[in-house]
């Protein structure tokens, strides 16, 4: 039966404190939401209205951001410190309010403060407004959220991230979790195993689970010994269902898949490994957590069954996944057709750069105590307006974004070269072309209702990381990927106009690219940048601003009431 439920508001508290949490063995202070690790789940109904009063009693300056909610002409509630607010300061308070019209799905919360997001995150989800019948697959007997996170011992995560603007890139994170358990691959206190999720299942049903990747630093596979997924959604859109025994899910992005408890009725692991680019320097470990999917009717205390995963170097599967994806197409609220015009082409390198240490300075030693690694989008590093006493939206909407000192990204790289040769990776004279790199707060404007595409393409400067970028404001359609060098005249053709995958989080391949397009129809400031803590902290970002539209309807509003003034620091 299909009910209609009415439009409701729903309303949290989230207290952001610290606390002492005990894990190997030792206690670590984290920022926390309500005493809670994951944080609270936001559980609402497509259409539903959603007040969080955010009551900050931690020691740092912070903001939430809702990771995926489109915000449509409500940019003032996107949470990233500078870009469209002020944070909230210590013992201070505000109210983010804000609808999920128009999506259905898996999305998430987090802060937007350096590091504290390891701690400071949780699930959003949206359920359809005629109930869960209307899900355009098999109906779940059960829904579970699935947290990938990491566990920082001892660390200062708001140090951490200094500390890699100062180009200290020496911390690993101490384990991953699912759900906040380390899983019985780690040693608690006097030898007993740490503890790990436990999914208890009933033979033949059918079990939903939201995956959603929260880690600062890595790529994640996750298998369940003995049975296969099928893929329904990733974040907050509906895919066609796909069916396999691995899920690549990097950070920042979710994954809806199906289980059934079809097989014989055991325990059996769910592991969730850290993925890591083939060439890593300095040698980054492995984590990888583990929790239980436990048949009721099975005898106590059996060996769960292990699953044999891919080797943490296969970059392969990870792009076979994405690539596997389809867009359910014909499906409201979330389906739109791809659009055919395009109005701007951007194409992005996403690469490693360094620059002196003592600014303008223009040639150095290039040693690491001269020099200083960055990350950068066509060779610019983003970096906040220094002494800001307002937002850039603030600035946007207000006396205009003159006073600030921006940059346009540029539409291209400055040099084409062999952007994907193995040879780049290793250090060597051929870092030339890491050069010019510069530091600024690069923006990209775009006219209301503009078709852009972006193809992101890596480099193999120093590394043969992936990326996640991610959009706020707008989902892209994922047009196509691949491995080397973008080609338009060869690879355009290759393009998936009909049922692309649409995400809010796009995987750019090891040694490859990826092609999106997305309308730019919700004015205001968005943050461009990569998932990834070690990269968004060095500079991997820029700022996409959407012009107003020529009505009311299609202009940013006015701020919110209580908006948070700027003190002067820059978190
Ligand atoms: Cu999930 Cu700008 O972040």
């Amino acid at each position: 039966m299909a009910l209609l439920t009415a439009a409701a508001v729903v309303e949290h508290t989230f207290v952001v404190s610290q606390m002492n949490m005990r894990h190997l063995c030792r206690d670590t202070l984290v920022t926390v939401v309500n005493g809670q690790l994951p944080g609270p789940v936001i559980d609402v109904t497509e259409g539903d209205s959603v007040v969080v009063h955010v009551v900050n009693r931690s020691p740092y300056s912070i903001t939430i951001h809702w990771h995926g909610v489109k915000q449509k002409r409500n940019c003032w509630t996107d949470g990233v410190p500078m870009i469209t607010q002020c944070p909230i300061r210590p013992g201070n308070n505000f109210t983010y309010q804000f609808n999920v019209d128009g999506q259905e799905g898996t999305l998430w919360w987090h802060s937007h403060v350096a590091g504290l997001r390891a701690t400071l995150h949780g699930a959003l989800i949206i359920r359809p407004r005629q109930g869960a019948a209307s899900y355009p697959f098999r109906r779940p007997d059960t829904e579970i959220p699935i947290i990938i996170g990491e566990w920082w011992q001892q660390t200062d995560l708001v140090q951490l991230d200094r500390d890699l603007a100062g180009g200290n890139f020496n911390y690993s994170p101490s384990a991953a979790t699912l759900n906040g358990k380390l899983g019985d691959l780690h040693y608690g206190c006097s030898g007993a195993m740490e503890e790990g999720h436990v999914l208890e299942v009933e033979p033949g049903r059918t079990y939903l689970l939201r995956f959603i990747n929260a880690v600062l630093v890595s790529e994640y596979y996750i298998k369940i010994a003995g049975h296969r997924f099928t893929v329904v959604a990733a974040d907050g859109n509906y895919v066609n269902p796909y069916t396999t025994d691995t899920i690549a899910i990097a950070p920042g992005q979710t994954v809806d898949a199906l289980v059934v408890a079809d097989a014989s009725p055991g325990s059996y692991y769910m592991v969730a490994m850290a993925a890591q680019p083939t060439i890593i320097v300095p040698p980054f470990p492995v984590t990888t957590t583990r929790g239980t999917v436990r048949y009721r009717s099975a005898g106590a205390q059996q060996q769960p069954l292990v699953p044999v995963m891919p080797d943490t170097h296969d970059t392969d599967t990870s792009f076979y996944f994405h690539g596997n994806l389809t867009g359910l197409q014909n499906r409201q609220p979330s389906s739109s057709s791809v659009p055919t015009r395009v109005d701007e082409r951007l194409l992005v390198t996403l690469s490693v750069g360094s620059m002196c240490r003592r600014q303008g300075q223009s040639s150095c030693a290039r040693t690491n105590a001269e020099t200083i690694i960055m990350v950068n989008l066509n060779n610019v590093s983003f970096q906040l307006p220094g002494g800001a006493t307002e937002s850039l939206l603030e600035a946007h909407y207000g006396r205009g974004l003159g006073a600030m000192g921006l940059v346009t990204l540029p539409d291209r790289p400055p040099v084409a070269f062999n952007f994907t040769d193995p040879a780049l990776v290793q250090r060597g004279p051929r870092e030339a072309w890491l050069e010019p790199t510069t530091k600024a707060t690069t923006v990209r404007r775009f006219r209301h209702g503009s078709v852009v595409e972006v193809v992101f393409q890596n480099t193999a400067v120093m590394q043969t990381d992936s990326n996640p970028m991610h959009l706020h404001g707008h989902d892209m359609f994922v047009l196509a990927q691949g491995l080397g060098n973008y080609d338009q005249a060869r690879d355009v053709v290759r393009y998936n106009l009909v049922n692309p995958p649409v995400r809010n989080t796009v995987l750019v391949p090891s040694l490859g690219w990826t092609a999106i397009r997305f309308v730019a129809d919700n004015p205001g400031v968005w943050f461009l940048h990569c998932h990834y803590l070690f990269h968004v902290s060095v500079g991997m970002a820029t700022v996409f601003i959407v012009e107003d539209g020529p009505t009311v309807g299609t202009s940013l509003p006015p701020p919110p009431a209580n908006f948070p003034k700027c003190d002067g620091s820059r978190t």
